[in-house]
């Protein structure tokens, strides 16, 4: 890839021209040596040999891979309209060194969890957001609201008035289930009437674990082990309410198979997701200093491991998400769950995913790219003429190695710290503008 000076450049022209790249976009079913125009915010011609009329910024993308911008579906940026700045950075991520992150890792748009301090309950906590977004924010970022008032499980947050804000995509109690089963029914209905998707998490955290439901079949004294419980029921429930639901994280074998007979019933739109960390680890995996990686929830079995593999291959996964979860180190030595991810999630699913033949390219792609932005109507998730231009350019050759030292995010817990890696994003395309180019960030 050349260098070049892209404030310049801007300065020059908003036309970009991608050449001679493999254009894959799943959206279309496209597959092909082809050259990619960028004018505005919008892709103009997706064609063999386009030929320029006046400037553009020209990307040769000879050898590299030309995709929808990738999407993270699952994100936690910790940064919160009320708690930003210093407080953010002590939390170790802020809305600019995410996003930053994001646009290191290929990623052109992330949808972020509510779990900051305090929490996105509310419009007027989402427009706090939004300022911040707009002040620092590199890729495009939305938000998941809760689905209780400070994620108490108790009251429900005005799920009418946050379904209007253009920033809101979905509803999510990040890290807990909404234990109580009426209340997780009322949420499932004004969902539906408001046409936002849930996010379900579906773990047995000790938060919900001091909340039992008696009616639930728990297994008692098996933390972290009623994934499938609460899967089956928030199913039953988005069914009898024709909500679309999605489950954030799955892990377990019996989970899949829920999801498996949800989807052949079809009676709502029912999808999933799965992380890097849940396919390629399993609980026996101890970290460089030899201790147990913790997250929630947490790394699974061997056979989970192979179920959630078979599973993908059969599609009945629809999403790889990174559940990108920043952490102080301290905070990590005193037990605190959670990995980050931005950095790390295609490299990971090019080299231990595609490159081994698990899945198809194109498979990957769609579902980094295509089905989520589909599932959370995100704009995004495509190269046809005249969709915005959120575009990532890959380097499936290029060999790295993770130095979480190089990183944008704060954080440095990630567990794949030397892992050898094939493939990597070499250039970021926001809404026309080029945010990443051989890993500079502008
Ligand atoms: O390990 C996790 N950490 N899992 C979650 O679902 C939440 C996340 C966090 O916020 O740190």
């Amino acid at each position: 890839m050349n260098s070049y000076n892209a404030a310049q450049a801007r300065e020059m022209t908003s036309k970009v021209l991608i050449k001679n790249g493999r254009v894959i976009d799943p959206s279309a079913g496209l597959d092909g040596r082809l050259d990619v125009l960028v004018e505005g915010d919008s892709i103009t011609g997706v064609s063999a040999d386009i030929k320029l009329q006046g400037d553009a910024e020209i990307i040769d993308a000879r050898g590299c891979i030309v995709t929808p911008g990738l999407v993270d579906c699952h994100v936690h940026l910790r940064e919160s309209g009320r708690q930003g700045g210093e407080d953010a950075e002590k939390a170790r991520e802020t809305i600019r060194s995410g996003t930053r992150a994001a646009a290191k890792g290929g990623f052109t748009t992330v949808l972020c969890e509510p779990n900051t301090t305090p929490p996105v309950d509310s419009c007027k906590r989402v427009d706090e957001l939004q300022k911040r977004i707009a002040g620092t924010g590199l890729v495009k970022t939305y938000v998941k609201a809760s689905m209780t008032l400070d994620m108490q499980g108790q009251d429900i947050t005005d799920i009418k008035g946050l379904s209007g804000h253009p920033l809101v995509k979905a509803l999510s109690e990040d890290g807990n289930p909404v234990v109580e089963e009426k209340l997780m029914g009322e949420v499932c209905r004004l969902a539906a009437e408001n046409n936002l998707p849930l996010s379900c998490h579906s773990e047995d955290s000790s938060f919900s674990l001091t909340k039992r439901s008696k009616r639930l079949g728990f297994r008692p004294g098996e933390d972290f082990h009623n994934e499938p419980n609460f899967i089956a029921r928030d199913v039953l429930l988005a069914e009898a309410n024709r909500a679309q639901i999605h489950l954030s994280h799955v892990s377990m074998t019996e989970s899949l198979e829920i999801i498996r007979r949800a989807k052949k019933r079809s009676r709502t739109p029912v999808t999933c997701e799965v992380t890097p960390h849940h396919l390629l680890l399993e609980d026996s995996f101890r970290d460089p200093g030899g201790l147990r990686a913790i997250v929630n929830p947490p790394l699974r079995s061997r056979g989970d491991r192979d179920a959630l593999l078979e599973a993908l291959k059969e599609g009945i996964i629809d999403v790889i998400a990174s559940d990108h979860a920043p952490h102080r180190e301290e905070d990590k030595k005193a037990g605190t769950p959670g990995f980050i991810g931005l950095e790390t999630t295609l490299g990971l699913v090019l080299t231990r995913l595609v490159q081994p033949g698990i899945i198809s390219l194109m498979h990957a792609i769609r579902m980094m790219s295509s089905t989520p932005s589909a599932i959370f109507r995100l704009n995004g998730g495509s190269l046809k003429k005249g969709a915005r231009a959120d575009i990532t350019v890959i380097d499936p050759e290029r060999e790295w190695m993770v130095d979480t030292a190089k990183f944008e995010s704060l954080s440095r817990n990630c567990p794949f710290e030397g892992w050898r890696l094939r493939g990597q994003s070499v250039a970021v395309i926001v809404g026309g503008r080029i945010v990443m180019r051989d890993g500079e960030l502008t």
